[in-house]
């Protein structure tokens, strides 16, 4: 049975418009070696710290660097609210690491394309792929962590939809699905969706989806999508899924 862990604050930046970073120390209970996990899982984060307890939220990965856990978060609601407020020494109880990751054996030539917030699976997925790799970056006006995959990608392209950076409109306008083998994206479901119907055909989509979630661990059903294999939960059985298994 799994069960939470405390994980100490490192830090807590605001890095755009309701954007945070949250780096967490998590040194006891990884004394085994214990795996932190891959692109694609999350952690389910709850806070006590706070006043007021609040129910657990979903976060993915989007560095692990020795004992340190990187999570991006967009403040939504109550919850994320509370962890931005917290600070250096704070603590957070995680679960995880939860669901299953993007495939980083896959052959061929990488196209990343991410919306949003739905670029922290994908800042660690580009950390740990070998393949070549282009990165599709769309944001609305801020833009944040290109300078890291810059480095590690062999042609970043940006967008914003107020042109303030990069390409003015959205990010898949950028991207041409005949130059790779295969795509990575996870973002706002409208954008996924038009990735999927862009590749049709010419190529594989894996998409990280995103779904409200209650437990995080494929008990309550919260959290189920429509699929070629009937209803799949995004906690359990994704949150990465081939474009050939969703159904819209
Ligand atoms: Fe409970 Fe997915 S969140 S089954």
């Amino acid at each position: 049975k799994r069960a939470y862990n405390k994980g100490i604050i490192h830090s807590n930046t605001k890095i755009s418009h309701n954007i945070f970073e949250l780096k967490l120390e998590i040194d006891l209970w990884n004394r085994f070696g214990e795996d932190l996990g891959i692109p694609g899982q999350f952690y389910m984060l709850r806070g006590w710290e706070a006043k007021d307890p609040f129910l657990p939220r979903p976060i993915s990965i989007a560095n692990i660097e020795d004992n340190i856990i990187t999570f991006l978060y967009e403040v939504r609601g109550k919850g994320t609210h509370i962890i931005s407020k917290l600070v250096k020494g704070d603590t957070l109880e995680l679960l995880g690491p939860l669901g299953n990751g993007f495939d980083l054996k896959l052959k061929g030539k990488v196209g990343i394309v991410s919306g949003g917030i739905g670029i922290a699976p994908l800042i660690y997925l580009s950390k740990k792929l070998d393949n070549n790799v282009d990165f599709y970056c769309g944001f609305r006006d801020e833009v944040y962590y290109t300078d890291i995959i810059e480095k590690r990608v062999d042609r970043l392209f940006i967008s914003t939809e107020d042109g303030s950076q990069g390409h003015k409109g959205f990010v898949t306008e950028l991207f041409d699905p005949h130059r790779y083998d295969l795509i990575f994206t996870c973002g706002p479901l409208p954008m996924i969706k038009n990735v999927i119907k862009i590749c049709r055909d010419i190529v594989p989509v894996y998409c990280s989806m995103e779904s409200r979630m209650a437990c995080g661990i494929g008990a309550c059903l919260g959290c189920t999508i429509k699929t070629t294999k009937g209803m799949e939960r995004v906690c359990k059985d994704g949150p990465v899924f081939s474009s050939r298994e969703v159904i819209f």
